[in-house]
């Protein structure tokens, strides 16, 4: 009787395993370049594509934080911000310029200008933090 019940055990465990295995396959990248699409609209000519230091983020800011659809249920799709926010308008709340510019976290230009005002390094130059000229 106890031996059944440990091969059931043993077999719900390697079921489990198995299921959540591809739901754990993503690499968390370190570097990423954010470039608006070709066929949007450029709103400044200044604007230049973005590198973004992901990896040195992830290890100061927790990832819901940003990835603000994750929940500690979804053990973690992490899909594209771009995923949804991919709207041409520039006044659209999930569309693809105010992910990185609303006036709040989770945007890129939110969150520095918060933490800014507490004291922080964050860089919020247009030209000298994120769109450098080449
Ligand atoms: C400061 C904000 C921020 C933090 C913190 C952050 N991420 Fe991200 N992450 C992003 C942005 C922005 C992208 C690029 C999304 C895009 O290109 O649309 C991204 C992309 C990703 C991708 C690639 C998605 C794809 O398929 O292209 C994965 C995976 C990911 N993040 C996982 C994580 C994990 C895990 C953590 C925590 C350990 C984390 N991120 C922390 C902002 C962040
Ligand atoms: C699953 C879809 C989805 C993903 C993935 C997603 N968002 Fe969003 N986001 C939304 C929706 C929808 C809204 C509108 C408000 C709401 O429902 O939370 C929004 C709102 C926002 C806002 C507030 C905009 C404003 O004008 O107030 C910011 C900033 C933002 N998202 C940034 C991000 C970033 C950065 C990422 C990736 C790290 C991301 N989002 C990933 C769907 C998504
Ligand atoms: C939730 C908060 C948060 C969000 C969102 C965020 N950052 Fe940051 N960022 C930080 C912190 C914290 C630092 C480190 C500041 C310091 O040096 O003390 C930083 C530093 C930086 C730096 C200077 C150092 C480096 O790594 O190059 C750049 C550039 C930068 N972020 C760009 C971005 C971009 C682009 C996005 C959006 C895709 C973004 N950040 C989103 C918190 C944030």
């Amino acid at each position: 009787m106890a031996h059944r019940l440990l091969l059931y055990a043993a077999a719900a465990l390697a079921v489990l395993l198995i299921a959540a295995a591809p739901l754990l396959a993503y690499d968390v990248p370190d570097k990423i370049v954010i470039e608006r699409p070709a066929n949007y609209e450029k709103l400044n000519s200044w604007v230049t594509k973005v590198n973004f230091t992901h990896g040195a983020h992830a290890i100061r800011v927790s990832c819901n934080q940003c990835h603000h659809k994750e929940s500690d249920k979804t053990l973690g799709k992490f899909v594209p911000c771009t995923q949804c926010h991919k709207s041409d308008d520039p006044t659209d709340e999930s569309g693809f310029y105010r992910a990185w510019h609303s006036d709040g976290p989770p945007s890129c230009l939110g969150c520095h200008t918060l933490m800014r005002s507490k004291g922080g390094k964050n860089p919020v130059g247009c030209t000298s933090a994120c769109h450098k000229p080449r």
